[in-house]
């Protein structure tokens, strides 16, 4: 495995690649790897002849009174992790690198934004919209690799791979959950013992919710309210937002028909969590 610091040196490099005939699959992260990551490379080493992972923390993502300082990080875990799990490159620029001076140009999101994270994260989705425009350029990926557990982001990556002509294939890959169901994340180590004891309530309030519909209820304000409840008897944490929409394009539902997207944040003291499902109802 090959770890890259420069982006002229990463760009070299694909193109040579891409010279020789190879595929490049290209899995974005911030790092801090866990197994939501890995299944995402682990699907990128099939379908690829080359895996790229970057491992970059975007601060023009983080909203000023986000978690960017206390965003968790280490790098020679990470490397370690990659290289056990068959990545060819790892592209770790640092900020100069990658912002070298007040950008000329931003990505700014017109659509998929004014609900759910992009509502309670203004600006959140134009930093990951440019950050993944600049990597797109530099990896030149075939298949980019993205997490359902940020489903609102895959609905946005759609529209930038869409609007912007990129020749690459989103690859959207299920979310990866620990044993008592809580999705997995970096931003888990910041939970209190405490809180972590709780935070599965998050998932069973989606399984709850699910159930419901299972059940015949298509009224998505009683099944809200259904899930807040056992958020709020079972945690700590502040529900930010529970909210039903049609997915990918996220528009308002008055009744659960067709393919929905049931999603929910919980801000905990240090730590804010969000999960989602997804379901299809046909009749
Ligand atoms: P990060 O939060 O590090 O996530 C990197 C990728 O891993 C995302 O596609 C995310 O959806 C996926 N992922 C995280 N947890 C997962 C889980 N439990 N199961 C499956 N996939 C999971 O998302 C970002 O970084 C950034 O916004 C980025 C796209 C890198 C742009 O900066």
């Amino acid at each position: 495995m090959k770890v890259i610091t420069k982006i002229a040196e990463m760009q070299k490099q694909i193109i040579q690649e891409k010279n020789n005939q190879k595929s490049i699959g290209f899995v974005p992260t911030m790092g801090y790897l866990h197994e939501g990551h890995m299944a995402l490379i682990k699907r990128a080493r099939q379908e690829n002849d080359i895996v790229v992972l970057s491992v970059f923390v975007n601060p023009l993502q983080f909203g000023p009174s986000e978690d960017l300082e206390a965003y968790p990080r280490d790098f020679e875990r990470d490397k370690k992790a990659a290289e056990d799990s068959g990545v060819d490159y790892f592209f770790y620029p640092d900020v100069n690198e990658m912002y070298p001076g007040a950008p000329s140009v931003k990505v700014i999101v017109q659509d998929r934004t004014e609900v759910l994270c992009g509502r309670s994260r203004p600006g959140h989705f134009d930093g990951v919209a440019t950050v993944l425009t600049k990597l797109f350029n530099i990896v030149l990926p075939d298949r980019a690799y993205f997490g359902m557990k940020d489903a609102q982001q895959v609905a946005v990556v759609d529209g930038l791979i869409h609007d912007f002509h990129f020749p690459i294939t989103l690859v959207p890959v299920e979310t990866v959950r620990e044993e008592d169901g809580l999705a997995k994340s970096s931003r888990n180590v910041n939970l209190l013992p405490e809180e972590r004891k709780q935070a599965p309530a998050l998932y069973e309030s989606l399984k709850l919710a699910e159930h419901m519909i299972n059940e015949g209820v298509r009224d998505p304000e009683r099944i809200i309210s259904s899930m807040a409840q056992h958020i709020s008897g079972q945690t700590s944490g502040i529900i930010d937002y529970i909210e039903i929409y049609s997915y990918p394009d996220l528009k308002p539902v008055s009744k659960i028909q067709g393919k929905i997207i049931i999603a929910l944040a919980v801000k905990f003291s240090r730590a804010r969590l969000i999960d989602n499902m997804i379901v299809t109802v046909n009749e």
